[in-house]
């Protein structure tokens, strides 16, 4: 992976190399830890964070849903991430900021364990690759269920409930798949390993509900803004797996991924990005680059005056 050179742990910025915590946190042995995953981008106006009170709020959620109550104001986690990009010199980064259960408790009752909190930020380009942000992607339907809700909290960004990401990932990817979608527990179209899914029938965007197990994600709320500012009206409704084969058009959101569109699923063709994708891509890309007026509010500028910024790194090298 990209490093960079400071990390932010527990109020203090360190050194990259000297993040380090012990063999027995809690989280290392049941992933009770939530995280966020953000991006800022470089914009002629400066570096900005993409909706970032909204990131800061679902990791406030998730840790709520953890029985974790966080140690930091949101206000002060977002000056901390600014700080944290100024000390890297970074114009553009993924912000990886996790709260977790930390050292000095074992077992499963975690609420004697202390709540620690870190903050990342590293170059990380396109998460699917450029060539599938471009051309589209192939992907497969998983054989594992995304989480149910009366095991898991799906609305939670917990790092345990990734095992389920993981499986479905190493599955599809061993197939020589891009990318897995997931069904939910009733056999419904749910989502991306790690992405919100979209999909397009006769002029029709559809994407599942909230009720699918999705995790309601911030990429997908800017899409459906997106797609209804572009006269595309996007319907929340059970999809069926039998309607990927049918689809005119198929795409995935989230922040790593960004707006990828899909070209096949289970061998069955979709076929090239098509126009509606196209066009709510075209416009997400604008909009995170600060180019449209509209969306600028999306975006929280890092005051980065009179740092000299590091070279970006060029895309070969991120992947
Ligand atoms: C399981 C899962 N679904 C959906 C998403 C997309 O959410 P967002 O657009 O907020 O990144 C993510 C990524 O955070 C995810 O991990």
């Amino acid at each position: 992976m990209n490093k960079a050179d400071m990390i932010w742990m527990n109020g203090e910025i360190v050194p990259w190399e000297d993040a380090k915590i012990h063999v027995l946190s809690h989280a290392l042995h049941y992933g009770s830890g939530v995280f966020e995953g953000i991006r800022a981008y470089e914009t002629e106006r400066g570096t900005g964070v993409f909706r970032f009170p909204e990131h800061l709020e679902r990791l406030k959620q998730s840790a709520h849903l953890y029985y974790m109550e966080l140690p930091y104001s949101l206000e002060r986690l977002r000056e901390a991430t600014h700080e944290l990009i100024r000390a890297n010199r970074l114009r553009s980064c993924y912000i990886r900021p996790l709260v977790f259960r930390g050292y000095g408790e074992m077992g499963l009752f975690p609420l004697n364990a202390p709540v620690d909190v870190v903050i990342a930020v590293w170059p990380w380009g396109a998460y699917l690759g450029e060539e599938g942000q471009r051309n589209g992607i192939r992907c497969k339907v998983s054989s594992w269920r995304r989480m149910s809700p009366d095991s898991f909290i799906p609305q939670a960004k917990a790092c345990g409930q990734y095992l389920n990401s993981i499986l479905a990932k190493v599955e599809t990817a061993k197939a020589g798949y891009e990318e897995a979608i997931l069904l939910d527990e009733h056999g419904n179209v749910c989502e991306g390993s790690g992405e919100n899914l979209f999909v397009v029938i006769d002029g029709q965007i559809s994407t599942p509900p909230p009720t699918a197990s999705i995790l309601d994600g911030i990429t997908r709320r800017s899409v459906i803004q997106i797609a209804a500012d572009l006269g595309f009206p996007v319907v929340e409704r059970d999809i069926a797996r039998g309607e990927l084969y049918q689809a005119d058009e198929l795409f995935l959101t989230g922040t790593a991924a960004e707006v990828v569109p899909v070209r096949e699923v289970d061998d069955h063709l979709v076929g090239p990005p098509g126009e509606i994708t196209k066009a709510i891509q075209a416009t997400f890309f604008e909009a995170i680059q600060g180019k449209r007026q509209e969306y600028l509010e999306w975006l929280d500028f890092v005051d980065l005056d009179g740092i000299a910024a590091k070279e970006p790194v060029s895309a070969a090298e991120e992947n």
